[in-house]
């Protein structure tokens, strides 16, 4: 088989890539160890940033997530005894979206199937080879078992932090951070007990209130690593919420409702460099992972994407290189802008026991949330910089 672009993962990165690829004139064959049900139905992240938006729509993705999608206008910032609301829109001029990554994974995959495009599920011993050469290609193992060769002029490698691309590019600088906590998710069939996400320090550890729809509410906790979900009985979950949310300060109250999904989910920051080799571009998780505090996981996936898909469009039809050759550097702009807050959003926000510690944070929450310098500096980064940037 022979495409322009061999793309290993049917993420978002991946599926968003052909996209923008076949928009261009560019062909492509998406290959994916996982079934198209699973990748529909993962559930992982939530908040699109306002260029998230802006590329989604500009891509003629925006049909359902305008109608089905929920506008913020900004954050609650909280700890207890308090709590105050940050008004992006006021303070930038740009919102945020509650409209989850299975949402925009389904809307990719129903895009992708309207316009024919190859996407093999379900493949198996996926290997990368002459990625030096002007013949890179891929081999793999199909749903049927049958051995299979994939040539490209290119490969885009979106196949997440576990997948074979990062692993081809050598002499690679990698920086690593992992934290000593992580986050138990649950999804509940229960209203969301606020109009927009709630970011709550408390002595116990972190808690987020946050959602899927007018029905759907999504939370999290702050727990130890290495914490099984199981060992959390509904009720103790329902009761850390409310105490860490801060159930019955002014009044405010937390519904709890059925648990449908529970989760936990390990911190680590994680940067790799260059995001290229030969005739291979990492993009999204493939290429640095953040801690979820700040949601910038999913937007960083799709602000990758927006670069290299231009890259590879002027590289394969005009045979410009000039875009694929600054794509590692231009997107590493943007990474360690977003490596940083996510870093920052965490360590202000988790709990250590460290008592100077939590005065800082304290501190630190006082003037972000009382200052306007503070509070734009978390909006700007939050509602998200300019693609490009
Ligand atoms: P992925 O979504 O990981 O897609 C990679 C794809 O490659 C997958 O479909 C995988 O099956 C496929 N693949 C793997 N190996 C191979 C192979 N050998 N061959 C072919 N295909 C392969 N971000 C947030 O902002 N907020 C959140 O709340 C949040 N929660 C998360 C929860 C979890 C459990 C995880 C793992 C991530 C979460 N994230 C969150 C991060 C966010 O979901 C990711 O940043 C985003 O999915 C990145 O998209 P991607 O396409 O780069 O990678
Ligand atoms: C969600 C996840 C995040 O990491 C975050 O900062 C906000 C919301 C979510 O899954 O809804």
């Amino acid at each position: 088989m022979r495409t322009q672009v061999a793309i290993i993962g049917a993420g978002p990165a991946g599926l968003l890539l052909s996209h923008l690829l076949a928009r261009g004139g560019v062909d492509s064959v998406v290959l994916e160890t996982r079934s198209e049900e699973y990748v529909a139905a993962r559930i992982r992240a939530g908040i699109l940033e306002h260029s998230s938006v802006e590329l989604l729509e500009s891509a003629g993705l925006g049909g359902r997530l305008r109608q089905e999608g929920d506008q913020h206008r900004g954050i609650y910032l909280q700890w207890p005894g308090e709590r105050h609301h940050l008004d992006f829109v006021d303070l930038t001029g740009r919102s945020v979206w509650v409209y989850g990554q299975t949402e925009v994974q389904k809307d990719l995959i129903a895009a992708r199937h309207a316009d024919g495009q190859e996407i093999h599920y379900e493949v198996s011993d996926v290997e990368l080879h002459d990625l030096g050469s002007d013949r890179p290609h891929v081999t793999y193992t199909d749903k049927n078992g049958l051995d299979s060769r994939l040539d490209a002029l290119c490969i885009a490698g979106c196949d997440g932090s576990f997948g074979p691309s990062r692993q081809a590019v050598p002499a690679a600088r990698i920086y690593e951070k992992v934290y000593p906590y992580s986050w138990f998710g649950i999804l509940a069939d229960v209203a969301p007990s606020t109009d927009e996400l709630i970011y709550a320090w408390h002595p116990d550890g972190f808690a987020l209130h946050s959602m899927r729809s007018a029905t759907v509410s999504r939370l999290y906790l702050q727990v130890p690593n290495g914490t099984d979900p199981r060992s959390w009985p509904d009720d103790r979950i329902w009761e850390e919420l409310s105490t860490r949310l801060g159930h019955g300060q002014n009044g405010w109250k937390l519904n709890p409702g059925p648990i449908t999904d529970k989760s936990v989910l390990p911190m680590r920051s994680h940067v790799r460099t260059p995001m290229r080799h030969g005739n291979l571009f990492l993009a999204g998780d493939a290429a640095h992972i953040v801690p979820p505090t700040g949601a910038k996981g999913l937007n960083l996936a799709i602000a990758d994407v927006a670069l290299l898909s231009k890259a590879l469009i002027a590289s394969v039809k005009e045979k410009n290189p000039a875009l694929a050759d600054r794509y590692s550097d231009d997107a590493q702009r943007r990474v360690w802008r977003c490596t940083h807050f996510s870093w920052w959003m965490t360590t202000m926000l988790h709990t250590s026991g460290d008592p100077f510690d939590a005065e800082l944070q304290l501190s630190q929450l006082r003037w972000v949330a009382g200052s306007r310098a503070g509070a734009t500096g978390l909006a700007e980064n939050y509602a998200g910089l300019p693609i490009g940037y």
